[in-house]
């Protein structure tokens, strides 16, 4: 007799049967998309054809910045290709110390850890910090989640941005509460919402707990200085680690949490996601210095502004056109549709027009809503803008 193949056969086999079924209809795979090549930071050419980016998280378009390139390019001369090991072993430079430095003295923090990417940043921090339990927002993104169950802990999701079901969730923990993590982020990266923080960091200190922010998509676009909704909202001392990534605003690699306790300089030693990996690049290294140099600079406030413009005229065209919108205009609007036909329809339609936009179905999306994710960067131009709108206005219809 056959023996039936493995189960984790079958669910590969399913998979890749609905891949194919899209490939037979002649449809792009939304989630397997393959540019040739970005051009810019806001175009890149797609089976020959130039199409342009509303879909990344280049929010300041910094990846194609020519100091950024040239302080890449100087530093892969001087210090190769790659570090070949792990922090705690040969992998430790000078830049890599010297970039945790300026992001700590960035937050005015006394201490920076710098990881290989943001969702080892998570996992790192979370599942050192967590022991007895860990308090979520319902709407966390996966290396959160991931964080958590690395940990061991309990996991206490709250229902999102609602301060009051996060004081009653600590309420019910009661003496447990106290010292657990509580991890948030500061701008949903779906749904382009924003958390209350103030409100949050009330209701953590009453319970003792410490507040965890993930400043991934609001680094560099959020606070005066660009260190994320925490600073925007005037509570960043009361926080007790920001996590960030060096993937979205600074246009690199890598992941680096931070914090105002003196006792995180050792969280470096106890955690797995640190150490057991290699470090990054040098090229990432030095391109994320100067990309964090700008981001703290006038040009870095100047870029920002420009983005907040962007986020309004394609929010008011969208708006004025009738689209449902996910949030308050922000450098991601979510068109929130009807269905996941409709969605991916749409989705289409406008790849084939020029323009690539993200697209989120059930059961990734948040609260089982269809939606197109479209991405602003401070690079693109009022005229891509206007193009993706009258694609939208083309397709209102269809
Ligand atoms: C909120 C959030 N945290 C962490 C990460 C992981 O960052 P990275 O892509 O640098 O690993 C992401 C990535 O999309 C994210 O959206």
């Amino acid at each position: 007799m056959q023996a039936r193949p493995p189960a984790i056969f079958r669910r590969l086999e399913e998979l890749e049967a609905k891949r194919a079924q899209l490939a037979a209809a002649g449809q792009v795979d939304p989630f397997s998309v393959q540019f040739d090549r970005p051009l810019s930071a806001t175009e890149a050419l797609w089976q020959g054809r130039p199409v342009i980016l509303f879909g990344s998280n280049n929010y300041l378009g910094l990846s194609f910045d020519a100091t950024c390139q040239e302080a890449a390019c100087l530093a892969v001369r001087q210090e190769g290709t790659g570090t070949t090991g792990s922090r705690m072993a040969n992998g430790s430079f000078a830049s890599h110390r010297a970039l945790e430095e300026q992001l700590a003295a960035c937050f005015g923090f006394p201490y920076c850890t710098m990881f290989s990417a943001g969702y080892l940043a998570n996992l790192g921090v979370i599942a050192t910090l967590a022991s007895d339990v860990v308090v979520l927002d319902a709407e966390s993104h996966a290396s959160i989640y991931d964080g958590a169950r690395l940990s061991g802990a309990d996991i206490v999701p709250f229902r999102h941005n609602d301060p009051d079901d996060l004081d009653r969730r600590l309420r019910r923990l009661g003496a447990r509460a106290y010292g657990a993590p509580v991890v948030i982020e500061g701008l949903y990266s779906m749904m382009g919402d924003t958390a209350p923080i103030a409100e949050i960091v009330a209701v953590k200190e009453r319970h003792g707990a410490l507040l965890v922010v993930d400043e991934a998509h609001s680094f560099g676009v959020l606070g005066a200085r660009g260190c994320g909704k925490a600073e925007a909202d005037g509570v960043l001392d009361r926080v007790d680690m920001v996590v960030g990534t060096f993937s979205k605003s600074l246009a690199g690699v890598g992941g680096f949490a931070t914090g105002p306790h003196p006792q995180w300089a050792a969280l470096r030693l106890a955690s797995r996601p640190y150490i057991f990996t290699a470090s990054p690049s040098p090229a990432t290294v030095a391109a994320t210095q100067q990309a964090l140099a700008i981001i703290t600079s006038d040009r870095g406030a100047a870029l920002r502004e420009r983005l907040g413009g962007h986020a309004r005229r394609l929010h008011a065209g969208l708006r004025d056109m009738d689209w449902r919108l996910g949030a308050e205009p922000g450098p991601v609007v979510a068109v929130v549709l009807e269905d996941a036909q409709r969605t991916l329809h749409l989705w289409h339609a406008l790849l084939e027009r020029g323009y690539y936009v993200n697209m989120m179905i059930p059961p990734a999306s948040p609260r089982g809503l269809s939606l197109l994710r479209l991405s602003l960067s401070a690079a693109h131009g009022d005229e891509q803008i206007d193009g993706l709108l009258a694609a939208f206005d083309a397709l209102r219809q269809t």
